[in-house]
């Protein structure tokens, strides 16, 4: 059975999960966000609940919050038979989750992402963790929610940038296993951000991730499938950080599924007019490309550390055509700047 449910009636569905745990108490944790525009919508299935809040933003994604909740959770007796709600973004979603996963040895918790990028990237697939000594995600566990509650409600306050930040994963997913769903997923309009019509297209894009997942929930094959544009959309996401100006997730996999392309046409023969019409979609809503070739080295460095290398090779996941993927792939760093090149000249 499916670990997610798309719905329109996230009070009924999270009723039924709250009874089936059987739990002996539940905590809610929220951000300042989420607490005023979200937890509206559940609360009346939470009346008994405890409500744990944080402050907004990727600096509370931190051990000393996780300390925070952990002494809460002590102090207010929960048991391994408690329930932990997680309601929110990547944010709340992967510090819950770690939280979760470690009181205790393990206590149920349940995510209800609140951002489109929460709900196609960070909510689902069983990867939790905590950003340390300035590393992104660097102390943290696999660990799957008891269940993924996804109601398109929550979207509705979501400002359009974030709202893009999740959509650049729908088109990797898309990109990943599916010619037909790319070709509805760059069709959408995503001005006009219709609820009904998303929702369709994530029950797809989510069944993609969990297929994957399910085989492969610690990466050691199959699942690198779903790092395609995170090898060089992690740098630019790193360097971003670097220089004090924090660019939204998905923005740094938008650019980097472009690069990724790029490399796919030129050493897997990828087909070049998909590449052109992605690049357009990118630059019509994703803006122009931030960096130049002052940063090529640094990019590059930053794309040697990433935690997904091994033998000091950067393994990039790459694509022969739509749904074809083939992992462990070899990059010159000379074909990688030509990537970069294209991402600058186009
Ligand atoms: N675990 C994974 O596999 C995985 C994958 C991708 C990203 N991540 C992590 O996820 C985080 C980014 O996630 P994110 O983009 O959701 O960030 P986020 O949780 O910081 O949310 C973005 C902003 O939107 C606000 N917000 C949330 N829901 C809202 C709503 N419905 N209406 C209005 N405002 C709302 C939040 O308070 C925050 O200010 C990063 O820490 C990243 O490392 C994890
Ligand atoms: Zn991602």
């Amino acid at each position: 059975m499916s670990n997610f449910i798309v719905t329109n009636k996230i009070e009924k569905e999270l009723a039924t999960v709250i009874k089936s745990l059987a739990a002996d108490r539940v905590f809610v944790l929220v951000d300042e966000n989420t607490a005023e525009h979200c937890l509206p919508i559940v609360m009346p299935e939470l009346q008994d609940a405890i409500i744990i809040k944080i402050k907004a933003g990727d600096e509370t994604k931190s051990i000393d919050t996780a300390v925070d909740i952990w002494e809460i959770l002590v102090d207010k007796g929960a048991t391994r038979s408690s329930l932990l709600i997680n309601l929110g973004g990547g944010v709340v979603t992967d510090l819950g989750g770690f939280v979760a996963a470690t009181f205790k040895r393990g206590m149920h918790f349940v995510n209800i992402p609140t951002t489109l990028l929460g709900v196609v990237d960070a909510a689902t697939g069983g990867k939790t963790g905590v950003n340390f000594k300035g590393l992104k995600n660097e102390i943290g566990a696999f660990a799957t929610a008891e269940k993924v509650l996804i109601d398109t409600r929550f979207f509705k306050t979501l400002d359009f940038k974030n709202r893009l930040s999740g959509y650049a994963e729908m088109v990797k997913h898309a990109l990943i296993a599916d010619s037909i769903l790319l070709e509805q997923t760059l069709n959408y309009d995503l001005d006009s951000f219709d609820m009904t019509r998303l929702a369709t297209l994530l029950k797809q894009n989510l069944q993609i991730k969990e297929n994957i997942v399910e085989v492969d929930l610690h990466e050691s094959g199959l699942r690198k499938a779903l790092n395609f544009g995170h090898t060089v959309g992690h740098a630019f996401e790193s360097l971003s950080y670097e220089m004090g100006n924090p660019m939204l997730h998905g923005f740094a996999v938008m650019w980097g599924i472009i690069a990724e392309l790029y490399l796919s046409l030129i050493k897997l023969k990828f087909d070049k007019k998909i590449v052109s019409q992605i690049l357009a979609f990118t630059k019509e809503y994703y803006g122009a490309f931030p960096y130049t070739c002052k940063q090529y080295d640094r990019l590059y460095e930053l794309m040697l550390h990433d935690k997904k290398n091994s033998n000091g090779q950067i393994n990039f996941t790459l694509l022969a055509s739509v749904g074809d993927v083939r992992i462990n792939q070899k990059v010159t760093k000379e074909e990688v700047f030509e990537a970069l090149d294209y991402l600058r000249e186009n």
